[in-house]
């Protein structure tokens, strides 16, 4: 049930403060929005990371991660030709089959599984609003595909003062991605909910099985309680409580 397989990493580096990117040889096709467990260690005790995907391309799959806790230290030390152990790709991501002009709303980390994503919206305008606590990063790899980006930075040093919530405008778009801290994505849904325009979420929670065996990673939906990890990570805004 749980097949972790065992790939070869092609790098690992630091890519700002805190923020990884890690290369491995995989070419699984994994769908933007989806997620893998990830795990570089032998301790079994020490349960897989979900990382979300944030680029599929010529045979290799890319995380970009933030260190955050024991699981993800060991992970950022990982070298090149390590061979690290996968489970997945996992979960429903976004549909990226869209038209019209879509706003991409991100917020820390929250960016990293939207680069594949907005990669894949081959047919709709895009605008990036992300914010960021201090370092700015990803906004300048991205610019061939989208029409504009907005930043925000808590302390002002790129782009609007604030938060992103305080530039973003729901009434432009036909649709609208978010993923990043549930604070903002609830600023989010709402502000969308009063302009009627659609909005999806991805959601982050711990998990142990990542394939919707353990129910450690539920989140409250209309229709009840839901396994982010199976029937999510990306929700409709309208049916996840947040
Ligand atoms: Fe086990 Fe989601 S992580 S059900």
């Amino acid at each position: 049930q749980y097949k972790y397989e065992r790939v070869k990493i092609q790098s690992n580096a630091e890519v700002a403060n805190n923020i990884y990117k890690l290369v491995i040889e995989c070419n699984h096709e994994a769908k933007p929005g989806q997620f893998y467990m990830l795990r570089g260690w032998d301790n079994e005790l020490l349960l897989g990371r979900p990382i979300s995907v944030h680029d599929v391309q010529d045979g290799l799959t890319s995380f970009l991660y933030e260190v955050r806790g024991k699981g993800t230290k060991i992970l950022s030390t990982l070298e090149t030709g390590y061979r690290i152990e996968i489970f997945g790709p996992h979960g429903k991501g976004f549909n990226t089959n869209v038209k019209g002009k879509v706003a991409v709303v991100t917020g820390g980390i929250g960016i990293a599984p939207m680069y594949y994503t907005i990669k894949a919206l081959k047919n709709a305008q895009i605008d990036l609003f992300a914010g960021f606590r201090d370092e700015v990063y990803l906004i300048d790899d991205l610019k061939d595909f989208i029409s504009s980006s907005y930043v925000a930075t808590n302390n002002g040093r790129i782009g609007h003062k604030g938060f992103i919530t305080d530039i973003f405008n729901p009434w432009e778009y036909n649709l609208v991605l978010c993923c990043g801290p549930e604070i903002m994505m609830e600023k989010i849904v709402r502000m969308c909910r009063d302009y009627k325009t659609p909005v999806y979420v991805s959601m982050e929670r711990h998990m142990a099985c990542g394939i919707g065996a353990c129910l450690v990673c539920t989140c409250k939906t209309k229709d009840g309680n839901k396994r982010v990890c199976k029937d999510g990570p990306v929700f409709s805004g309208e049916d996840v409580f947040l």
